[in-house]
């Protein structure tokens, strides 16, 4: 099949085109590499899918429409997954505009290219931190997402109800998926884990925000690109809404369109995670305690009742393997 995946030289998008490329599929990467980290590990990322005659590359940003247009019309994708953002709740703080920008505005251009061109299926990636301060956990889709705590949160939320219009006006079978912390191999830098192990293997010391209380469950980028293949074959319809299991209140839309969890397991406090590292390592860390930032929320996990009921599966992989392979990854890198 043809996908058009947005955001392919980011983390995630790298390990889905991989795996996209390595069953035969033929895939259009679009990303504007953007400069909110390191864009030579965007590159080393886009050079190994270049490797291969399926793969063709775009680089554009999501705001150029005429250049989104252009691609997705010669392209003509049978499946979309947009997964190009301005990531990161913290940088919400400090750079508001980029949010607005890629997020909002990105997805609109998204969505009216679709509406030109109805792909089989449109995924959306959409957050956990939509749950806001939600302190009934795990987090299962039918839940109140009315009010997020961070910008980040308030525009992949955006996200979800432009294309939930989209889906409904314009009968584009629409799914997005709500990601909860997602590690693996060529990880960004920007978060925990990636962080982390560079600090502590340099002898750094580490912050440890919420004085180590946070818990989150992470999901493996591989196990990530299993749920959304699976989805992506899941094709919602017009109609037919899926009854959310464990669900306190039921998604009443009858749009061709579905938010679903990605993730499964169970939350880990930060404390114990920063020893899973230490562990793998084989060094210990110099943790700085510090409260909650702006914008955190204390614990974040999926039910992923929905996810297993659509898919027939869940996300298994374990922190201590996802760790081991990062560090092993990180290792390797860092030599080349
Ligand atoms: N990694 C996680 O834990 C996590 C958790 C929840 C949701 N998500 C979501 O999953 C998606 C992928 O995240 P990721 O971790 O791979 O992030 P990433 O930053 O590594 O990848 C995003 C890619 O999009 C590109 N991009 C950003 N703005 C763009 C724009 N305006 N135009 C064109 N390209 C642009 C970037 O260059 C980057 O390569 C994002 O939508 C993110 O919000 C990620």
């Amino acid at each position: 099949m043809k996908f058009l995946v947005t955001g392919s030289a980011g983390f995630i998008g790298f390990h889905l085109t991989r795996r996209l490329l390595g069953e035969r599929h033929e895939v259009l990467g679009f990303d504007g590499m953007t400069p909110y980290y390191d864009v030579s590990l965007k590159q080393a990322r886009n050079a190994i899918l270049c490797e291969s005659q399926n793969y063709r590359f775009v680089e554009a940003m999501l705001e150029d429409k005429a250049a989104l247009d252009e691609a997705y019309e010669s392209f003509q994708p049978e499946v979309v997954v947009h997964l190009a953002a301005q990531a990161g709740v913290r940088y919400g703080l400090e750079h508001p505009d980029l949010y607005i920008s890629a997020n909002v505005v990105g997805t609109f251009n998204l969505l009216e290219a679709a509406r030109a061109h109805q792909p089989r299926h449109l995924l959306i990636a959409s957050t956990s931190s939509v749950y806001g301060g939600n302190e009934e956990v795990p987090f299962a889709e039918a839940e109140r997402t009315d009010f997020p705590v961070s910008l980040y949160a308030a525009t992949k939320k955006a996200c979800e109800a432009m294309s939930h219009s989209y889906a409904h006006l314009w009968k584009i079978p629409t799914t997005c998926f709500r990601f909860f912390t997602v590690y693996g191999s060529w990880g960004r830098p920007d978060m925990a884990l990636y962080k982390f192990v560079d600090l502590i293997e340099r002898g750094e010391p580490i912050e440890i925000y919420g004085m180590g209380r946070m818990r989150r469950a992470a999901t493996f980028v591989g196990d990530l690109v299993e749920g959304i293949l699976r989805l992506a074959d899941a094709v919602p319809e017009e109609g037919k809404p899926v009854a959310v299991p464990n669900g306190r209140d039921s998604l009443s839309t009858v749009a061709p369109w579905r938010a679903v969890n990605i993730g499964g397991g169970e939350p880990v406090p930060l404390l114990e995670f920063v020893e899973t590292i230490e562990r793998h390592l084989g060094k210990d860390a110099q943790k700085i305690m510090l409260p909650m930032q702006k914008g955190d929320v204390v614990e974040t996990y999926a039910d992923p009742a929905l996810l297993q009921a659509l898919t027939g599966y869940v996300p298994k992989t374990t922190i201590d393997e996802t760790v081991r392979e990062f560090v092993e990854w990180f290792r390797e890198y860092r030599r080349t």
